[in-house]
């Protein structure tokens, strides 16, 4: 296991665990340290050491998923600065619209959504292209857990522990060729069970379709997260698989997989589809670049109230400017917005 160093712009774990138990945890893992590779990924726990979450319902996990996740246990979280994201409100103001577009409709809606049996598709320009069920497809990969913050365009945000792999270990497994440029991703399409694609309202041209350009992906940040808050994905956060790419708004992190195509063109993507002069491509989160209808330099922490509404600055890339900022370095990212 990696031991990773800590930057200042993480979301240190000290601030969203006990300290009793951060402090026992950094005491065993410290021995270890030393002869441990160091990178300059944000700080995350492995699975087995996910004890936090205080009000998560239990999931129904699929046996691969137990396989790979031995020993979780559950506590409280006591947190002091950058809190965790109670479960509740990470799984009860959602945006999925194929499930709906009020905040509460992904909740209520998605459990018609049957993520067993699953397949993933991996075409395009790859060496090893094919059609994989789920637990065939996940073989390759050790869960991590990574604690990060999820700033949505709406100027809302939340710290979710996910649990994933990073997508740069799926592009060593499938072997991109040299035309690949850019990685697409595409969301189930079925309408029977997602209200959102009946619907003659709907502004979105299905599938759901979003991408990164290929050294994006290969960032260690970037993930394909199949849990979160030690227990699987629930149906309304994106199951049984989606992306996570926490330095971008996120309307980047594709729920509910199916698809992952290598490819040489930059993808159209849903959102700069319905409105480019609102959404980019690239829609990294960035303070100084506002939305034509809001500021984007600030945002509500959620829980958030009227009577608190837990308004706090927004960072640059989110936060994750010392891991990402030099993936744009000569870009000009008030037009590549
Ligand atoms: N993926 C699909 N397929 N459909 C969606 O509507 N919404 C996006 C993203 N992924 C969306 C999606 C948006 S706008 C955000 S902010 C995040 O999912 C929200 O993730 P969460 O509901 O797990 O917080």
């Amino acid at each position: 296991m990696l031991i990773k160093v800590p930057k200042a712009s993480d979301c240190h774990e000290s601030d969203v665990t006990p300290e009793s138990l951060y402090l026992s945890r950094r005491s065993v893992l410290g021995a270890a340290v030393a002869g441990l590779a160091v990178s300059s990924l944000p700080r995350w726990a492995s699975a087995d050491d996910v004890a936090r979450y205080a009000d998560v319902e239990p999931g129904k996990a699929p046996s691969w998923f137990a396989e790979k996740l031995p020993s979780t246990k559950w506590g409280a979280v006591n947190v002091k600065d950058e809190a965790i994201t109670p479960f509740k409100d990470a799984t009860h103001y959602n945006n999925f619209y194929e499930f709906g577009t009020d905040k509460g409709d992904p909740a209520a809606n998605a459990g018609a959504l049957k993520t067993e049996p699953w397949s993933v598709v991996v075409d395009g320009e790859v060496g090893k292209p094919g059609r994989y069920a789920l637990e065939d497809f996940m073989k390759p990969y050790q869960l991590e857990e990574r604690i990060y913050r999820l700033r949505c365009v709406e100027a809302w945000s939340m710290v979710i522990p996910w649990i994933g792999f990073p997508v740069s270990a799926l592009l060593k497994e499938v072997e991109p060729t040299s035309k690949a440029k850019f990685i697409r991703f595409e969301t189930l399409q079925d309408p029977k069970s997602m209200p959102g694609q009946r619907s003659g309202f709907a502004l979105i041209d299905w599938p759901y379709v979003e991408g990164l350009r290929l050294d994006e992906a290969m960032n260690p940040l970037a993930i394909l997260a199949v849990g979160m808050y030690g227990r699987e994905l629930p149906n309304q956060n994106g199951a049984p698989l989606r992306l996570v790419v926490p330095w971008k708004y996120g309307f980047k992190s594709i729920k509910s997989i199916v698809r992952i195509s290598l490819v040489s063109e930059q993808p159209k993507t849903t959102w700069q589809s319905i409105a480019s002069d609102e959404y980019g491509f690239y829609a990294n989160v960035n303070p100084t670049v506002d939305h034509p209808r809001w500021t984007q330099a600030r945002e509500r922490r959620l829980p958030s109230g009227l009577f608190k509404p837990n308004v706090r600055d927004t960072q640059m890339f989110n936060g994750y400017s010392d891991e990402v900022a030099s993936l744009y370095t000569g870009l000009d990212l008030r037009k590549n917005y």
